[in-house]
């Protein structure tokens, strides 16, 4: 093991020219313009893992994104890990709020600048130099590992629990490994047991067949951007709580144990606040904080496109109006189920003066798992050797829809255990990692895996 972290340590500027290579490729999922960038990245994904020495390395076509496949398993008798991960990124707009080129990645004060830095590029090559330190140092790995990195992660997963219900055999292990996260803060490293889920609409509403003149119409036809206003206004009252008939049935409650262990957590409110520049914070009051963001589902507004909206003004009533809005869920809320409840509760809150249409766009299950698991735990003394901390646990508010999948489908336990950090502006202008993060997880990654060894 000591070879191996000391070549983990000589390598270190090797590892970020590399990473910066992968960072360089546009693999944004969610425009179809970047598709040839997205394969390529697909691509340079399998020769990396050829390059630190998996074998059978594939890329697995979808309708959609390729999956990338690799494993190494000549370590009978001991335990496999999937590790899972993905390649496609978050578009980059607005792009003039970047501060370097989101596709050429710059080092600042300690931290890697790039879309995917973060989320998720970075953290996946962590565990690719991990594999990479043991293989040339120690000729092997001490678990065998099957490695699936999808490229549709950003745009739903669409794709990928299929190819995990049909390919169960292929991708039988103990545990999956995911490192997707962030960690609780600076200095705070952490391990994640529940991700919440998702369930996303795009709502249309057309008034009439064209524009008008609101001053020859207005009074006798319905304005559709103030009919979406009021309809979204009647998605939650005035306490945060979602109006929507239904909607908390399944929430599973916090239990004191759970809510008392969160109070111990090392945070601050106000500077919370302050980091966030916001005047006030809002929610459910009877929660804390961390209990509005980890363990309660929320009705957000993504956008909302309707009339004129240039510079000067101009008398107008608009045609149509449109508004994308999803919901964050919790253990134990399913996708389909809360899709139903929202779309009555849409329709029953459209007035006839307007033409409806709702479209479900992704989704994906909220996950939790007990975290007296063994491999939870090895989890736990691999951070703390990696970081020369002791991890907390944590839940996260965000989502990766095919965790449940994993849990569901092939009945293993999962490990969240993610570097990145919630400031690192994922999904937003000048997303970054922190290097020391990525080289103590490089470290903690190999010593993950000789921990999941120990378990047998
Ligand atoms: N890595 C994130 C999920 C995440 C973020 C987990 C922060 C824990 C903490 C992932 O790439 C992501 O952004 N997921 C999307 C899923 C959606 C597009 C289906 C999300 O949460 O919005
Ligand atoms: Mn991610
Ligand atoms: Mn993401």
């Amino acid at each position: 093991m000591l070879s191996v972290i000391d070549f983990i340590h000589t390598s270190r500027d090797r590892y970020i020219s590399e990473l910066k290579h992968y960072l360089a490729i546009p693999s944004i999922s969610a425009l179809p313009e970047h598709a040839g960038d997205v394969r390529r990245c697909a691509e340079w994904t399998g020769e990396e893992m050829r390059r630190v020495g998996l074998e059978n390395v594939r890329l697995v076509e979808t309708p959609g994104n390729p999956i990338v496949y690799g494993e190494w398993l000549q370590a009978p008798g001991a335990p496999t890990i999937l590790f899972y991960g993905h390649y496609d990124v978050q578009p980059v707009d607005p792009l003039d709020l970047w501060e370097s080129p989101p596709f050429d990645a710059t080092v600042r004060d300690g931290e890697i600048y790039a879309r995917g830095a973060a989320d998720d590029k970075g953290q996946v090559f962590m565990h690719f130099k991990a594999i990479e330190a043991h293989l040339r140092q120690a000729g092997r790995l001490p678990v065998n590992i099957k490695v699936l990195i999808e490229g549709e992660e950003e745009v739903g997963s669409k794709n990928l629990d299929n190819f995990v219900r049909a390919n169960k055999a292929l991708l039988a292990s103990d545990v999956v490994v995911i490192s997707d996260s962030a960690m609780f803060d600076h200095g705070v490293p952490s391990i994640c047991y529940s991700l919440r889920g998702l369930a996303y609409f795009q709502i249309d509403l057309r008034g009439t067949k064209s524009d008008l003149h609101s001053g020859v119409f207005g009074g006798a036809v319905a304005n559709p951007a103030m009919v979406l206003a009021q309809m979204l206004a009647q998605m939650k009252d005035k306490g945060g709580r979602i109006k929507i008939p239904g909607f908390y049935e399944d929430v599973r409650p916090l239990s004191e144990v759970e809510r008392a262990a969160w109070r111990t957590l090392p945070f601050n409110e106000k500077k919370y606040r302050k980091d966030l520049g916001a005047p006030k914070l809002a929610g459910e009051k009877e929660f804390s904080v961390l209990e509005r963001v980890w363990g309660r589902p929320t009705f957000e507004v993504n956008g909302i496109l309707a009339g004129f909206t240039g510079d000067g003004a101009k008398t107008v009533i608009p045609a149509v109006a449109m508004a994308k809005v999803s919901m964050r869920l919790v253990p134990n809320q399913h996708p389909d189920k809360i899709a139903e409840l929202f779309e009555a509760y849409v329709r029953k809150v459209a007035p006839k003066t307007v033409e409806l249409k709702v479209t479900r766009m992704h989704g994906g299950k909220p996950w939790i798992t007990e975290y007296d698991n063994p491999f939870v735990q090895a989890a736990g003394r691999a951070i703390e050797q990696g970081f020369g901390k002791t991890p907390v646990f944590c839940r996260e508010g965000g989502s990766i829809p095919v965790v449940s999948t994993f849990q569901e489908e092939l009945g293993v336990p999962a490990v969240l255990f993610g570097v990145g950090l919630p400031d690192e502006n994922a999904h937003a202008p000048n997303e970054r990692l922190d290097l020391s993060n990525f080289h103590n997880g490089v470290v903690a990654s190999a010593i993950l895996y000789e921990e999941i060894r120990k378990i047998g």
